[in-house]
């Protein structure tokens, strides 16, 4: 199986064969990055990393990912160094960048601003994020965190905590976790729930189950948590985000979790804001910090496979 030279821009992007595929290559390069024994096997490709916003965690993994597999960036110094800042237009750079690199790795404010980037680029584009849409590659990263901390990846009842409405990650692992059979549970104050046009695509492209719960009901329950904060970057009217923000009905702490299974996960994309407590850190159910071991390795499954790289 291969994906070369796809785009990745969505969550449905990716058939079940298709994430199988892509957790066992992430086995396989976890396995060489633990013993440091890595095939530099993408000795002349070069990758731009076109990120029009912040990020920590995807980017460096990104980046340390291309340089674990003996490959080269470019733009890794951000898109403010590069003439967008002098008023060039977006497809314009991105035609100009199509000529420098086999692959681009690209974040963007805009909704639909990767899938512009793809119709203008020969080589692939993957989505990183793009405005409140979708993050397709970051569930990747937490299938295969569930995978390795849980043992199992379906039939688990996983529930969605937070700003469900607005939050990328939400929109994105909601189709990986249905696909996969498990039953989600969303947790969010009523007008900050998952889209309706997605839950109904979910369910009919998945027969998925989909719940929507309080925070004690729904916490007693699960075996995953995933959850995501009530951000003040996400609202346009900062008078709503203060509405929700003072709730802290959506966080969780040693307390809320009082009735919890003893095998809880508890995963988090952070950056954390006040959605989990430091408490949790050096507990059992602290997956948040632990799933980032796997980043990097995932990543090289995802570009090794798009770039059509030489693995097993
Ligand atoms: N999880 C995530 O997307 O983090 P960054 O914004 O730091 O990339």
């Amino acid at each position: 199986m291969s994906l070369k030279g796809r785009d990745i821009m969505h969550a449905r992007d990716f058939s079940k064969d298709e994430c199988d595929y892509i957790l066992d290559l992430t086995d396989y390069f976890h396995s060489q990055y633990k013993r440091k024994e890595l095939n530099k096997i993408a000795v002349d490709k070069i990758i731009a990393l076109l990120f029009f916003e912040p990020s920590t965690r995807t980017s460096f993994a990104f980046e340390a990912a291309i340089q674990h597999l003996g490959g080269g960036s470019i733009g890794e110094s951000g898109v403010e160094a590069t003439s967008y800042k002098k008023g060039e237009s977006f497809t314009d750079g991105i035609r100009m960048v199509d000529k420098f690199c086999d692959l681009i790795v690209m974040r963007h404010p805009e909704q639909g601003a990767p899938q512009r980037a793809a119709e203008v680029a020969d080589v692939p584009v993957i989505n990183c994020g793009d405005g409140n849409s979708q993050h397709p590659t970051q569930p990747l990263l937490e299938l295969y965190a569930i995978k390795k901390l849980r043992g199992d990846v379906s039939g688990l009842n996983v529930v969605l905590m937070g700003d469900l409405k607005h939050m990328r990650v939400d929109h994105s692992i909601v189709y990986t976790l249905a696909m996969y059979g498990n039953h989600v549970i969303y947790v969010s104050p009523p007008e900050l729930t998952m889209p309706e046009e997605i839950t109904n695509e979910v369910k009919t492209r998945y027969h998925a189950k989909i719940s929507a719960m309080d925070p004690p009901e729904a916490l007693e329950i699960a075996d995953v948590v995933y959850i995501t904060p009530i951000a003040k970057r996400r609202f346009e009217d900062p008078k709503e985000y203060e509405k929700f923000a003072s709730l802290g009905t959506y966080n969780i702490n040693m307390k809320t979790l009082q009735k919890a299974k003893k095998d809880l996960l508890v995963l988090a994309p952070l950056p954390r804001y006040e959605e989990v407590s430091t408490e949790l850190d050096s507990t059992s159910y602290q997956g948040y910090f632990k799933m980032y071991e796997y980043a990097v390795p995932s990543k090289m499954a995802i570009l090794s496979t798009v770039l059509g790289l030489d693995t097993p």
